[in-house]
């Protein structure tokens, strides 16, 4: 079988990537071609060089006005684009090159706690303040609207009335460290 193709996008730490490194790292059928990510410091680019993944900066311009990061994705070839703690908007160029083959897990439980500005801790603060029971996670395609194409997979976690934000974060990275290698997977073998 031929092996299938990852490119991963991630804007900070990257425990996600490294996480989904470490899942395929003995899975001789996936391979992380590479991983890009828009922030010069980001702590995924050690990740990914102590890993020995090949990673790659880009900037707004390329990204957005230029076809540069969309030429070195095509390169890699890949059968699945995975966003994995990435915060920019994927500009339509990317998208309609890639249809139904670009990824994005979010941190709450779609449609809740979606939109421009509602990423990372940024939503489980907004899940304390309004007291809410339980969130989760949610591995949804991307489409041309932020945090609002067709949804994959969604998992609950309780959340319990003394969690902090810290704490809400803690339970839903737990969730995507568990489910997202394996819906990655899922989606490869059913191509
Ligand atoms: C993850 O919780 C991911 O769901 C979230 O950013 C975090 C990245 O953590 N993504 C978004 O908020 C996208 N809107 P990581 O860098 O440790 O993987």
């Amino acid at each position: 079988m031929k092996t299938k193709q990852i490119v991963l996008f991630a804007s900070g730490s990257g425990s996600n990537v490294e996480n989904i490194i470490r899942y395929f790292q003995d899975k001789p059928n996936v391979t992380i071609a590479m991983v890009l990510t828009n922030k010069r410091d980001a702590k995924v680019l050690e990740r990914c060089n102590r890993l020995n993944i090949s990673a790659l900066y880009f900037n707004k311009t390329s990204f957005r006005e230029t076809e540069c990061v969309l030429d070195i994705i095509k390169c890699a070839k890949p059968d699945l684009i995975v966003l994995a703690g990435f915060l920019w908007k994927v500009p339509e160029n990317i998208i309609k090159a890639f249809p139904n083959q670009i990824i994005n897990i979010h941190p709450a439980l779609l449609p809740k706690y979606g939109g421009k500005g509602m990423y990372g801790d940024n939503v489980h603060k907004a899940v304390k303040e309004n007291k809410d029971s339980v969130s989760g996670i949610t591995i949804h395609y991307v489409n041309e609207h932020y945090d609002e194409g067709a949804i994959i997979q969604q998992v609950e976690t309780k959340i319990l009335p003394n969690d902090t934000p810290d704490e809400i974060a803690a339970k839903v990275h737990a969730l995507e460290y568990e489910y997202f290698p394996k819906v990655i997977e899922q989606l490869l073998m059913a191509q």
